[in-house]
């Protein structure tokens, strides 16, 4: 450290100074202008993936429209995105490594002039040459080591930004602080004056009261859109009404924690989505410690298993993607299996049959009776042949009750009800005919 400490040069500090700022000040501009290069690479590259998972989910769709092509020209372009971002980001990684081995070159340099004239001036030596060459060699890996730290830090920070802010969103619905189990006796729901919109612009229930007394059945009818699984979505408390209250044996199920409030609850949805796993495991989902005999007896009763023996794995059977090997019915069958096998104090059966045939209906009506009974039920159905028993049928029309009753006082009002009645009587009688008629040809 001749230089430094012998004969300390304030000229061969200041350029060293400055170099450094340099280097410092370029680094910090550089990668921070390459932040954005590296957001919009990870965009596209997000972007490109959601058209492939989407495009493969509905394969199906893709194929009755012919639109392979259009699908695979969609993900090319967001893969053209991700390729021009990709490629700025390196060119512009490349720039950020030239520019710092240019500034730190142009520091040396400098300095190796300057200690050239002082030996020519007697007032440095060879060895001084040599030792400050030596001393700036061995700063620059510390240096190189710097940069490229500050720039992993940097790029990861934006890599994993996009799930700091999913874990920063805070679930909409969420359990109160001081919320307790659900402790269910009797099983009675009631609505008091609900309202509730998904979109202010728009409600949905306005002010939809009844209750579901202990053990009955309660049908929920009405057209398509009315809300009727909207008030099944709102007991599972995937929503909560904007007003008004829903009670489970006299405690609102806004106080109560959501997995005991799901624990007592069964529901047979009206689209059912099944797991890519076997129709065993689809089975059990119900209930995960039942027995395999309690399986079997669940697809007995939801009048499957003679369909599950038929199958080349049995109950080892892949179902595919979201059940896509199994038709509409099969699919609701084994829904209706798995609610079964968790035997919940209530029922909701969101239109539970509507994608079978009237003969295997009428099977399964008689299996849905069976589970109700005892359990507070509540059946959302557009077909009224399947409410016609129940203890009240409520007509919702427009997020209102306008008719409420058993099935004969309906009738007997001649009001919405029994206009919708008059009309599927008819459809069945006249599907009733045709049968007759076609029998009658084929004799
Ligand atoms: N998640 C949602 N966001 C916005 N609107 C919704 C949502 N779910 C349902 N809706 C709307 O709410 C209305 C009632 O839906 P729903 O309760 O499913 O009707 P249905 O009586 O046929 O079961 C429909 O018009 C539907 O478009
Ligand atoms: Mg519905």
């Amino acid at each position: 450290m001749i230089v430094f400490i012998y004969q300390f040069d304030w000229r061969y500090a200041l350029v060293l100074i400055v170099t450094l700022a340099a280097y410092f000040l370029f680094t910090t501009i550089a990668t921070n202008h390459r932040i954005a290069i590296r957001r919009q690479m990870n965009e596209s590259d997000t972007d490109a993936n959601q058209k492939a998972i989407d495009s493969l989910l509905n394969y199906e769709t893709v194929k009755y429209f012919s639109a392979e092509q259009r699908e695979a020209e969609r993900y090319d372009r967001s893969m053209i995105h991700y390729e021009k971002a990709s490629t700025h980001s390196y060119v512009s990684l490349s720039i950020l490594n030239a520019g710092q081995t240019v500034i730190y070159i142009i520091g040396v340099t400098v300095m190796m002039v300057m200690c050239v004239y002082d030996i020519e001036a007697g007032r440095n030596s060879i060895g001084d040459f040599v030792l400050i060459n030596a001393l700036m060699i061995q700063l620059s890996q510390p240096l190189n080591f710097m940069g490229t730290f500050y720039r992993e830090v940097r790029q990861a920070i934006i890599d994993i930004e996009t799930m700091f802010s999913i874990l920063a969103k805070s679930p909409e619905i969420s359990d109160k602080s001081n919320a307790q189990d659900l402790r269910v006796e009797s099983a009675e729901i009631v609505f008091e004056d609900v309202y509730f919109h998904y979109d202010p612009a728009r409600p949905i229930l306005k002010g939809v009261s009844f209750v579901a007394p202990p053990g009955k059945t309660i049908a929920i009818v009405g057209p398509s859109g009315a809300g009727k699984s909207t008030i099944s979505r709102l007991m599972f408390r995937f929503y909560e009404p904007q007003s008004g209250r829903i009670t489970i044996d006299g405690q609102n199920i806004q106080d109560v924690t959501q997995t005991s409030l799901r624990a007592v609850i069964g529901m047979v949805p009206q689209d059912t989505v099944l797991f890519n796993d076997t129709i065993g495991y689809n089975i059990r989902y119900g209930r995960w410690d039942a027995h395999d005999d309690e399986v079997r007896e669940a697809a007995r009763s939801a009048q499957i298993d003679r369909f599950i023996e038929s199958l080349p794995g049995g109950y080892d059977a892949q179902v595919g993607e979201r059940g896509l090997k199994l038709s509409g019915g099969e699919k609701q069958r084994v829904a209706i299996a798995r609610t079964m096998l968790k035997g919940p104090p209530i029922l909701i059966l969101d239109e539970a049959t509507s994608a079978l045939d009237s003969y295997t209906e009428h099977e399964i009506q008689e299996a849905l009776r069976r589970v109700a009974k005892g359990r507070t039920t509540l059946v959302i159905a557009h077909r009224l042949s399947t409410v016609v028993e129940a203890d009240e049928i409520l007509f919702l029309d427009q997020g209102r009750i306008i008719e409420r009753g058993r099935h004969e006082e309906l009738i007997a009002r001649n009001g919405l009800y029994a206009g919708m009645w008059n009309r599927q009587r008819q459809a069945a009688e006249a599907r009733a005919k045709l049968l007759e008629a076609e029998k009658e040809v084929n004799l």
